[in-house]
């Protein structure tokens, strides 16, 4: 299979490596800058998504086109994004995943506005111009383990991936302090987490299958919040300080956050009325696409416990 990656950063990186391992397929790598190694293995193309024609010369005989750029700049996502898509409709491309990899989109609210930009792609996506031409497919892995490993000493990024920065705020759980923020509510509420090599795998491994649905669901875990504290108590082995906050509190805070126009505190203060709602887990019988356990049934994801005991 001729797969291309489009902007290989944090997660691409993890994709491009399993790929190149399986051995099974030729990769090119898209990307508005210069070749980031020497491997012989992959090909590298670069192109400029104000420029069609680039695009279109770089896909010409892929098969499989997978996005994983990203950028805080979200008007330029979407057109890059659009830009992408179109020059794999006018390449022949057959397969395109956007650069979701995150909560399913089927249930998730897009209360930030990067979520707002990635629902554009997929509004586009969804068009009957793009749908009958292209089958597109989401693949839904939760929240990345990898956040939850210390971090590197400059601070740079974690320490479980060569590539993933750090979001700039810990999602319920601090395991460096032993602390656990709670808002009201969240004990039960559950949340799907995989590790980023295990979505890299994943991806990898699905290239060898002919059909492909809408949506792959994947997680190597899924915990409520209180199960997940608890977790991250045995692996620091002591009692965590747990700070309760009440849905004002946090209201509060997201308001003041957008007020200042403060892109991380906007992200980390959407996070507890999404858990409440249910969008950062899903249901195994009801969710739209296809588990991808059921698809490999012998593909062994790593748990949460095991991973964090490697890192602290
Ligand atoms: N589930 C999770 O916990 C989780 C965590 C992290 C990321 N993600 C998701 O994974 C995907 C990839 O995120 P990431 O953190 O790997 O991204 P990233 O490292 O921030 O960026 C990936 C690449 O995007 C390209 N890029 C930057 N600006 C662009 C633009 N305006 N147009 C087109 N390409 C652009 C760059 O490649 P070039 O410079 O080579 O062109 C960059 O290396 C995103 O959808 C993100 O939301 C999910």
């Amino acid at each position: 299979m001729k797969v291309a990656i489009a902007g290989v950063g944090a997660l691409g990186h993890h994709i491009l490596r399993s790929i190149l391992d399986s051995g099974k397929h030729s990769v090119t790598v898209l990307t508005r800058g210069e070749p980031r190694s020497n491997d012989p293995r992959i090909t590298w193309r670069k192109v400029n998504y104000n420029d069609q024609s680039s695009l279109i010369e770089a896909l010409r005989g892929i098969e499989t086109c997978i996005s994983t750029a990203s950028s805080f700049d979200d008007a330029a996502f979407v057109q890059s994004q659009i830009a992408l898509i179109e020059a794999c409709l006018a390449a022949g491309v057959r397969r395109f995943v956007p650069s979701e990899f995150e909560l399913d989109p089927f249930k998730r609210k897009d209360r930030v506005d990067y979520l707002i930009a990635k629902r554009k792609v997929l509004s586009f996506l969804d068009t009957s111009a793009v749908r009958d031409r292209i089958q597109c497919t989401i693949f839904t892995p939760g929240i990345f383990y990898d956040y939850y490993s210390p971090m590197t000493e400059d601070g740079k990024r974690h320490m479980s991936s060569e590539s993933l920065v750090p979001i700039g705020f810990d999602m319920v759980v601090d395991l460096k302090n032993c602390r656990a923020e709670l808002v009201e509510g969240m004990e039960d509420k559950r949340i799907r987490f995989t590790a980023v090599d295990d979505v890299g795998k994943i991806v990898a491994r699905a290239l060898e299958l002919k059909s492909w649905p809408d949506q792959f669901l994947m997680s190597g875990e899924n915990l409520s919040c209180m199960e997940l504290i608890r977790l991250c108590e045995r692996v620091r082995g002591k009692q965590f300080e747990i700070e309760r906050m009440s849905i004002a509190d946090v209201e509060c805070k997201s308001e003041e956050a957008k007020k200042s126009n403060d892109v991380v505190g906007m992200f980390k203060w959407m996070t507890a009325p999404a858990v409440l709602g249910g969008e950062y887990g899903w249901d195994d019988k009801t969710a739209h696409g296809v588990d991808i356990k059921e698809v490999f049934p012998d593909e062994k994801f790593e748990s949460l416990e095991e991973f964090l005991k490697r890192w602290w």
